[in-house]
């Protein structure tokens, strides 16, 4: 959210700058738009702690710039799915501020508070408890100490946040990006986590728990009031069989697969094992996406070596059997950037490393590092619309700097070339929105040999052929009757074909 388009020169996109590049969106000829939170907040997470759930953030605009935009985008039958944050709020929430006054009001038991801490840990390092010296106990805390989580067992906190989902859905959005879904405190503060070999904490009794398939059932019927919505939950786990729990009609319509998603190195190999896997448990679509605010931007992890890699990639995600995410810009190619200097250092996870690195005795420039390596920020910086300053951007400033190779990777340059990445991916979601077998076919065939993945996709009488080659050079026979739709049958090193049975 705050780093697409700048209006009004603060330095953070807003809605009408949002708004303003509708049109490019739509000529991607991309169905939906998922915006990272953009309600009231101090931003200490990047807007993941929320103060006030029926207010849009001043820095982002107003409710009837929000407004706008959604019709503006309904209008180009462009979805919009609003991320919501339902684990934890600010502690600058009303919420919380009341809860925090005395035990004995209202609020107090909208948050999970104890006496004595037990040993659960932060999972942005540290320990997971804050002490309030006020009412003299400790509040629990998953993520950044300010951002309190909610207490699920209370079914006051249930009414709340049904009443947050009514207003947002009944202003018109298409859906939810349920925020660390698995991690809601249904059961409340359980048993110490257990300490594996290498000393670090487990996180096994701080999340699924107990009453979570319950709670996101709720939420699903709240959202099932209405007609034609979608929810997708962000699911904490390298477990496939956790992902698949909480996937169902009366649940999560897709989950986020990280395996596949954020996999911290390429390997065609551990790819294919992935869109496998998802293939044998998923009872829905899976997602497909190779980016996002939290890790490092595709191109950089997986194909700085090998660019050619990074559109194999992009034809691999939009025509496998999945819901597509492309994270903004990596249809240009952005790469990573980060600052390397404190100030600039705005991600509460580098800086929460960073200090712990500090408080360990670790020298400035260690620390740095550590806080760096943790820093999300890498994937943050602005959208490269153009070559002018701040890469068009914004007139005056950027909340984090903007990539200086922008004068080479931006939007601006690359529509016009017929050759270049935007305008291979603008082919490719063409081709997808045009063919239906690519959008629903099942697999015929999935598999994997010499490095190349292939799957044949179905739907009533179509069927559509994909071979994607990140092996050694080859020329592929295609079968008889068989038309190409794109790409080639001499298959270089992260060469493609995609055909089509007559
Ligand atoms: C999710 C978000 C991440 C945020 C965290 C805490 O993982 O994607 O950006 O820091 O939840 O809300």
């Amino acid at each position: 959210m705050p780093s697409y388009k700048d209006s009004n020169g603060d330095g953070y996109s807003d809605f009408k700058g949002l708004t303003e590049k509708l049109d490019y969106i739509q000529s991607l000829g991309v169905k939906g738009i998922w915006l990272t939170p953009f309600l009231e907040s101090p931003k200490v997470d990047n807007g993941y702690d929320i103060s006030n759930y029926y207010k849009v953030d001043a820095t982002y605009g107003t409710l009837n710039d929000f407004r706008s935009f959604i019709a503006e985008a309904h209008k180009r039958n462009i979805k919009v799915i609003m991320d919501m944050v339902l684990n934890h709020t600010s502690t600058d929430c009303k919420w919380f501020r009341e809860a925090r006054k005395s035990k004995d009001n209202p609020y107090r038991d909208y948050y999970i508070w104890k006496d004595k801490p037990n040993n659960w840990e932060s999972l942005f390092g540290g320990k997971a408890w804050a002490y309030d010296s006020l009412t003299q106990q400790y509040y629990y805390h998953k993520f950044a100490m300010q951002m309190a989580d909610l207490n699920w067992k209370n079914p006051k906190v249930v009414q709340e946040v049904q009443q947050v989902l009514r207003f947002w859905l009944n202003l018109g959005v298409d859906g939810f990006r349920l925020d660390v879904i698995n991690f809601l405190c249904t059961e409340g503060i359980t048993a110490d986590n257990p300490i594996n070999a290498d000393g670090e904490q487990e996180h096994v009794n701080d999340v699924d728990q107990k009453g979570i398939k319950q709670a996101m059932r709720t939420i699903k019927a709240t959202v099932n009031e209405y007609d034609n919505r979608f929810v997708i939950g962000e699911i904490g786990s390298d477990k496939i069989d956790v992902l698949k729990k909480y996937q169902g009609n009366d649940l999560l319509d897709v989950v986020f697969n990280f395996n596949f998603g954020s996999i911290p190195e390429f390997s065609a190999q551990k790819i294919f094992d992935e869109l496998q896997s998802m293939e044998n448990n998923m009872s829905n679509y899976p997602t497909l996406f190779f980016g996002s605010h939290d890790m490092p931007r595709l191109y950089s992890r997986l194909a700085l070596e090998n660019p050619k890699r990074a559109y194999a990639l992009a034809v691999l995600m939009l025509t496998a059997k999945g819901v597509p995410f492309i994270y903004f810009g990596e249809e240009i190619g952005m790469k990573n950037h980060l600052a390397n200097t404190l100030e600039d250092m705005r991600d509460v996870q580098g800086l929460t490393h960073y200090k712990l690195a500090i408080d360990e005795g670790k020298t400035e420039k260690e620390a740095l590092a550590i806080g760096n390596a943790h820093n999300r920020d890498k994937s943050r910086s602005p959208m490269q619309w153009n070559a002018d300053t701040l890469a068009g951007f914004s007139n005056s400033q950027s909340w984090i700097p903007v990539n200086p190779d922008y004068k080479q990777v931006n939007v601006a340059r690359q529509e016009k070339k017929p050759a270049s990445m935007l305008s291979k991916y603008k082919k490719l979601i063409a081709l997808r929105n045009a063919e239906p077998a690519l959008q629903y076919g099942t697999y015929e065939k999935l598999s994997f040999r010499n490095n190349c993945i292939s799957y044949t996709r179905t739907y009533q009488e179509e069927k559509i052929g994909v071979v994607i080659n990140f092996g050694a050079s080859y020329t592929l026979k295609l079968p008889n009757n068989t038309k190409v739709l794109l790409g080639n049958y001499v298959m270089d090193t992260n060469g493609f074909i995609i055909f089509k049975y007559q």
